[in-house]
């Protein structure tokens, strides 16, 4: 397959549900024996990175609104994460849990694709990708964030030659750094915390969408460091890129093995 910027390598969903007062009706749903039935593999346990077509529940902990109005993740008691590189069995997961759940609690879901790294080097590979943590069990990595993005006109106004430098640190004419960028900002993160990021399949996303869903899974120690990458990144002094971003709610949530276990 020749690979190009806009290749789909992934399709990928959050599925997002509001239990409401009772939620004992969403535990008897047979979403785990859909699960077995396509074929979907439990990220709960894994030892191997992400499963090729991957299944994964997620209890809310909290959550933090953005500055984008969100009522379906705001209200979400339990997302649920499915990814494959077949749009379809994505696609299936998603509408029959929709099905099944409607009867009974609101449902809001999430899509995404994964693409190449538009502004990434060889060098910024290494740096950024090439030492980063994978996913590993829930036992060592029990927390996961979802943080939904979207990016202003001004952004996406800007070339692709003048967005790619806000992912490296600026320096001035003495060769002093003026601010460290996206990726140094962000580089305590890199040993620590599991990253994912779906873009929307059209970008810029259309109205009422956004543009990236990222998710970070992390170990109880490193709680404080996520918070504190996303404080760095947030700081407009030290990564000017975050001025064109407006954030979602961050929903933070604890990895358990099984549709029952979100609702019990
Ligand atoms: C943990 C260390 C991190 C590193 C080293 C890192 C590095 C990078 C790099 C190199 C890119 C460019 C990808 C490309 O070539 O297309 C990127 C994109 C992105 N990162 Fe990070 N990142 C980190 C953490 C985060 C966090 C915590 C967030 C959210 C709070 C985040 C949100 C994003 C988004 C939304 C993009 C896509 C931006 C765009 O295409 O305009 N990153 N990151």
């Amino acid at each position: 397959m020749t690979v190009t910027l806009d290749t789909i390598l992934r399709y990928g969903a959050y599925v997002c549900v509001h239990a409401g007062a009772d939620a004992r009706p969403l535990a008897g749903l047979p979403v785990d024996a859909l699960a077995v039935r396509l074929g979907l593999t439990n990220e709960f346990a894994t030892t191997t990175g992400h499963p090729a077509d991957a299944i994964a529940f997620l209890r809310r902990v909290n959550v933090t609104a953005g500055h984008l109005d969100d009522a379906g993740l705001l209200g979400a008691d339990a997302v649920v994460h499915v990814a494959s590189d077949a749009a379809s069995k994505r696609d299936a997961f998603c509408d029959e849990v929709a099905r099944l759940v409607a009867p009974v609690a609101a449902c809001a879901i999430y899509r995404g694709v994964v693409r190449p790294t538009l502004y990434t080097s060889g060098a910024m590979h290494e740096f950024a990708y090439a030492h980063q943590r994978t996913q590993e069990s829930a036992a060592a990595m029990p927390h996961a964030f979802m943080l939904p993005l979207k990016k202003t006109p001004s952004w996406w106004q800007k070339d692709w030659m003048e967005r790619q430098t806000y992912f490296l640190p600026r320096f001035d004419d003495t060769g002093r750094m003026i601010n460290e960028g996206h990726a140094l900002a962000a580089a305590a993160g890199v040993p620590s915390l599991m990253r994912r990021t779906y873009k929307n399949a059209t970008m810029p996303a259309p109205d009422g969408e956004y543009d990236f869903l990222t998710y970070f899974e992390c170990a109880n120690a490193d709680v404080p460091n996520f918070h504190a990458v996303c404080a760095a990144l947030r700081d407009s002094s030290r990564n000017p890129e975050w001025r064109f971003v407006q954030e979602g709610p961050l929903w933070h949530g604890r990895r358990v093995p099984a549709w029952a276990s979100l609702f019990g």
